[in-house]
């Protein structure tokens, strides 16, 4: 038998949104039991590698108004404005909050919180604590959320199914990775909040543990993936490693050049041509490889670069403001910025696409929430301004954790002996797979293969005959999924046995992904089809929704963008 534990409400990711919805429930009923379950310890969430900064309206010269509309044209008009409305208001309340649970958020000299440029956004809105942001965030939230008895953590857990009874989700199975045992938790209500899926590409930013797997759970449930075909790529990861470099380095004024030392992107006029460094991240990227395939990239053993020039700032500045972006590029590339320009170019950072929520957090499946990364609220749209997503980790963490209480606390516990069959069930499929001979298939050579896959097919520039490649390719990395010859039958730390779940889920997540940009006809945001190169206002101002279909490809449904008082036009910058 399966051992059940019971709470009121389950979190699984324990990062920035996960922690934050746990503080928000466990604040809200403190004789309530919040589950955090985390298939790593918290503070090894991948919210710890962000760097530049969280956006909210904190001057004099900005307001609300403004951060929405910048939100929505960098959204290239995909984002929900009643979602973008909820964010800009709640967001300088949960960076003030951060603030009195420790966070150090870096300061003028006249005392008030400082707040640099970022891509896209018209004023200083970024908070930041020198370029470590994620780290002190990450910190500030897991220590308070130690305050909270109410709070159980379950580290190094990985989630394997979600226990739903009536349409209705009500636990989770799991995998307890130290002793390899099969368990069940049981609640009134779930929320997902685990993070990202960058490791589905070769070249990312994203921790080794940014695999997809909760969208994975709420999909595998029927519950749709909404604007998968989004994948940000940020306009300066380090060659060879895709270690990010912060694009604090432009808000604080550093410059892109090519190989012919030129200041390239003042002649990128982004339509009004005055952004160049600070503009959205989608319009720079397209421009660096537009420098590659004119020949003025700089060849190197991994392809080719532009060069991210900081040596006109100076070390005082540099280290004041960006001593991480020194450390980074000296340790990993063997350049002081200080002296000699950081190579960079293009890298997989962020999926603008993710289960499917509203502006509660709450999904079409009653009692299943989201929120952070792995969620889509649309807020981001087709392309997330920089800044942005670590303040929607709190904001819409905050409302899933207490949205998911009161849902809670209105349900009934359901059916326990129900629910812990379907967990026995889910833990023989676990066994079974353990060790298991299904045929010669590695697990190492699936998932090379499909990050390759997914790169030629789903780049910054994409075409229609490579995406449909892209998705018969996938179609056979599937069926050669149910293949994988499992050498490790052990129990205890099983990291063979993660590894083949952690593919699954990124097999699910490049399905949906890759047939919803084959579906969209259109440029639009970070999705660029060389074959559609304009946006189709009238047939694709809609989002795309992805459903899981049983031995076929998944079913891609259109959902309506809920427009407001900002009305689509052409985006310029
Ligand atoms: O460049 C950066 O520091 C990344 C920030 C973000 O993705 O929001």
């Amino acid at each position: 038998m399966v051992e059940v534990s019971r709470h009121d409400i389950i979190i699984v990711g324990a990062g920035a949104a996960g922690i934050r919805a746990a503080i928000a429930a466990a604040e809200k009923d403190p004789s309530a039991s919040i589950a955090m379950i985390s298939k790593v310890y918290p503070m090894r969430s991948h919210t710890v590698s962000a760097e530049g900064g969280a956006a909210a309206v904190a001057r004099d010269d900005d307001n609300q108004e403004m951060h929405g509309w910048d939100t929505v044209k960098g959204s290239d008009f995909l984002g929900d404005q009643n979602v973008i409305d909820y964010f800009v208001e709640e967001a300088p309340k949960e960076l003030a909050l951060l603030e009195n649970w420790g966070c150090p958020w870096s300061r003028n000299d006249d005392g008030t919180v400082a707040t640099r440029a970022f891509g896209g956004m018209t004023v200083k809105r970024t908070w930041y604590a020198a370029d470590k942001v994620g780290f002190h965030m990450l910190h500030s939230l897991f220590q308070h959320s130690m305050r909270f008895d109410n709070i159980v953590r379950y580290d190094e857990y990985f989630v394997t199914k979600l226990l739903v009874e009536n349409g209705r989700a009500c636990g989770v199975a799991m995998l307890d990775i130290r002793t390899g045992e099969m368990k069940a938790a049981l609640a009134g209500a779930v929320v997902i909040a685990s993070g990202g899926a960058g490791k589905v590409f070769p070249f990312t930013t994203n921790g080794m543990i940014k695999t997809g797997d909760g969208m994975s759970l709420a999909y595998r449930a029927g519950v749709g993936l909404k604007d998968m075909e989004f994948v940000q790529y940020h306009p300066t990861g380090l060659p060879g490693t895709g270690i990010l470099i912060t694009e604090a380095t432009r808000g604080e004024g550093g410059y892109l050049r090519n190989s012919e030392g030129s200041r390239f992107l003042v002649d990128y006029d982004y339509g009004v041509g005055n952004k160049a460094e600070l503009g959205p991240r989608d319009m720079i990227s397209r421009a660096i490889i537009q420098e590659f395939e004119a020949g003025r990239g700089i060849p190197d053993k991994h392809g080719e670069h532009a060069n991210l020039d900081l040596t006109h700032l100076g070390e005082e500045a540099i280290m004041f403001k960006l001593p991480f972006v020194r450390e980074l590029a000296k340790t990993y590339v063997g350049v002081d910025p200080v002296h000699e320009p950081i190579p960079i170019r293009p890298v997989v950072h962020y999926m603008m696409g993710g289960i499917d929520t509203d502006v509660t957090a709450a999904t079409s499946m009653p009692g299943l929430y989201a929120a952070g990364e792995t969620a889509c609220a649309s807020l981001n749209g087709a392309n997330r301004l920089g800044s942005n997503s670590l303040t929607e980790c709190l904001v819409f963490g905050a409302s899933a954790g207490r949205n998911a209480l009161d849902f809670a606390k209105g349900s009934d516990a359901g059916n326990e002996a129900a629910l812990t069959a379907q967990a026995e069930e889910e833990a023989g499929r676990i066994e079974s797979f353990r060790g298991s001979q299904r045929g010669e298939e590695k697990i190492s050579g699936i998932r090379k293969e499909l990050n390759l896959s997914m790169e030629s097919g789903c780049g910054v520039y994409r075409e229609q005959e490579t995406m449909q490649t892209c998705v018969e390719e996938v179609d056979a990395l599937k069926q050669r999924s149910q293949h994988l010859k499992l050498d490790d039958p052990s129990k205890v730390f099983n990291t063979e046995l993660i590894a083949a779940l952690e593919l699954t889920a990124m097999i699910d997540v490049a399905e949906s992904l890759v047939n919803a940009a084959v579906a969209r006809k259109e440029s639009r945001g970070a999705h660029t089809c060389r074959d559609f190169p304009t946006r189709d206002d009238e047939n694709f101002l809609h989002h795309s929704v992805a459903f899981r279909e049983e031995g076929a490809r998944p079913r891609i449904e259109k959902k309506e963008v809920t427009l407001g008082h900002w009305v689509p036009e052409e985006r310029k910058y």
